[in-house]
C-alpha cells in the first residue's frame, strides 16, 4: 500500500505496509511477528525494539500462583497462555536460532507466619474451586524441597505448572524472529496517529515521515495512552504501575541456590525470588503507583532485600548485580486490551500489567487472527477495548 502527504502540507516522505505496530516491547513485537507469518506486511516504530517493560520483568509464568479474587476471567486467558508457552517457545527459538530461557521448574509459595499461612490457604481455597493444581506442604515438607529457606517457613504451596522464561532473551528472540519474518523496524517514536476518512490511517513519526498502515496496533505498554491524536474517547485507560527489580548472581559454589521459584507475601508485599540456569537469581517486586517514576529508590532495594533476607537468609552473600525499575501497564480491571476499537484501522494491544510475559503467546495469536479475519477469537473476546466504555483522558500527549 502507498501513502498519501501529510495534513500540514509539510514535505515528508511517506511509506506503507499492511499493519504498523506502535510499540516494539515484547508484545508489539508478537504481534508483528505472528502477522507477518500470516501474509501480511508489517512495520514496527520504537526507537528501540526489544525494550520496554520486558527488560526488568522477572519472567514468571504465574497463572496459578499469581491468582487473585475478581481475576477469573483473566484466569482463562491466562491459562490459555501458559499451555502454549512450550510450543511457542519451541517455534520461535527454532525462528530465531536465539534460546529464550524457558524453564519448567515450577513454582513453590511459602508463608513466614500465621497471617501469610491464612493466606496462603485462602489462596489454596481459591485454586481449588478454580480446579487447578496445587499442593499444600508443611514448612518442613517447603524446606526439603528448598533448602535455603528459612526455618520459620510455615508452610506452602507447590505449583509445578508454573514456570518461567527470561523476558530479556524473549525479547532479543522475538526481535530476530520479527527480523527473518520481513518484519521493518522505524526506530523512531511514533509522534501522532493519523486519521483519515473516518478511519486510522497510520502514523506521524519522529523522524518527520508519515507512515501509512491498513491497520495500525497500539502497543506502546503503559505509554499507551499517550499517544497524540487518539480521538479522547478512544484513549486506552492504561497507567503505570511502577515495579522495582533486583537482580542478583549464585557464584557456582552456591549452585543450586533455589532450583524453582520462590515466593512469598510478606508484610501484605508480593516478594518472588526467581532462579535462572545461568546463576542469575531475580528479586522483585515493588508494587507503586508514582506515576511515570522510574527511580530505584533506598527505600525499594532495602524492602526487597530485607523481606528476601527473611524468606531465604543466604541472599545477603550473593553479589547484587543490578537494580532497576520498570512499568507495568495496567488497566482498571488489571487485563490486557486487546482488538478493535470504534475506530476503523485502530487497534489495542495493551494494559497487561502484572501478565504481560505470559500473556505474550495468546496475545501474538489473538491479534494476528483479528488483523487478518476482522475476528477476536476465544479467549480473547472479554478482554475487547470497549468493555470500559468512552475513556476520559487525563494523560498528557507525547510521542511513544
Ligand atoms: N508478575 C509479577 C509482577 O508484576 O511483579
Amino acid at each position: 500500500m502507498c501513502a498519501s502527504g501529510n495534513a500540514s502540507g509539510a514535505s515528508t516522505r511517506t511509506s506503507g505496509s499492511d499493519v504498523l505496530v506502535i510499540g516494539g516491547g515484547i508484545i508489539g513485537l508478537v504481534t508483528a511477528w505472528r502477522a507477518a507469518q500470516r501474509g501480511l506486511t508489517v512495520t514496527v516504530a520504537d526507537p528501540a525494539p526489544g525494550g520496554g517493560a520486558a527488560q526488568v520483568a522477572a519472567g514468571m509464568l504465574a497463572a496459578v500462583t499469581e491468582l487473585h479474587y475478581g481475576e477469573q476471567t483473566l484466569l482463562g486467558l491466562n491459562l490459555a497462555s501458559a499451555a502454549r508457552y512450550p510450543a511457542f517457545v519451541g517455534e520461535l527459538e527454532e525462528a530465531s536460532g536465539r534460546d529464550t530461557g524457558f524453564r519448567s521448574c515450577g513454582t513453590l509459595a511459602v508463608a513466614l507466619d500465621s497471617d501469610d499461612r491464612a493466606h496462603l490457604r485462602e489462596l489454596h481455597a481459591l485454586q481449588e474451586r478454580s480446579v487447578l493444581e496445587s499442593v499444600w506442604l508443611t514448612g518442613r515438607e517447603c524446606r526439603r524441597l528448598e533448602p535455603m529457606l528459612a526455618p520459620g517457613v510455615r508452610g506452602g504451596l507447590r505449583v509445578d505448572g508454573d514456570h518461567q522464561v527470561d523476558p530479556r532473551r524473549l525479547a532479543s528472540a522475538l526481535l530476530t524472529a520479527c527480523e527473518r519474518a520481513g518484519v521493518a523496524f522505524r526506530r523512531t517514536t511514533a509522534e501522532r496517529l493519523t486519521v483519515g476518512g473516518g478511519r486510522a490511517t497510520g502514523a506521524a513519526l519522529g523522524d518527520g515521515t508519515e507512515f501509512a498502515a491498513d491497520q495500525v496496533v497500539l502497543a506502546a505498554g503503559s505509554l499507551s495512552g499517550r499517544l497524540a491524536g487518539l480521538p479522547p474517547e478512544l484513549v486506552p485507560p492504561v497507567r503505570p504501575v511502577k515495579g522495582q527489580v533486583l537482580r542478583l548472581t549464585v557464584p557456582p559454589a552456591y549452585a543450586p541456590f533455589l532450583s524453582r521459584t520462590v515466593r512469598a507475601v510478606v508484610r501484605g508485599g508480593h516478594l518472588y525470588l526467581v532462579p535462572r540456569e545461568n546463576g542469575e537469581l531475580v528479586v522483585g517486586a515493588t508494587s507503586e503507583e508514582m506515576g511515570w517514576d522510574t527511580t530505584v529508590t533506598a527505600g525499594g532495594v532495602y524492602e526487597l532485600l530485607r523481606d528476601a533476607h527473611e524468606l531465604v537468609p543466604g541472599i545477603t552473600e550473593l553479589p547484587l548485580t543490578e537494580t532497576r525499575a520498570g512499568l507495568r501497564p495496567a488497566s482498571p480491571d488489571n487485563a490486557p486490551l486487546l482488538g478493535p476499537t470504534a475506530l476503523p484501522g485502530l487497534l489495542l494491544a495493551t494494559g497487561h500489567h502484572r501478565n504481560g510475559v505470559l500473556l505474550t503467546p495468546v496475545t501474538g495469536d489473538a491479534m494476528a487472527d483479528v488483523l487478518t479475519t476482522g475476528e477476536l477469537p476465544e479467549p480473547a473476546r472479554p478482554f475487547a477495548p470497549g468493555r470500559f466504555g468512552p475513556a476520559a483522558p487525563v494523560l498528557q500527549e507525547q510521542p511513544v
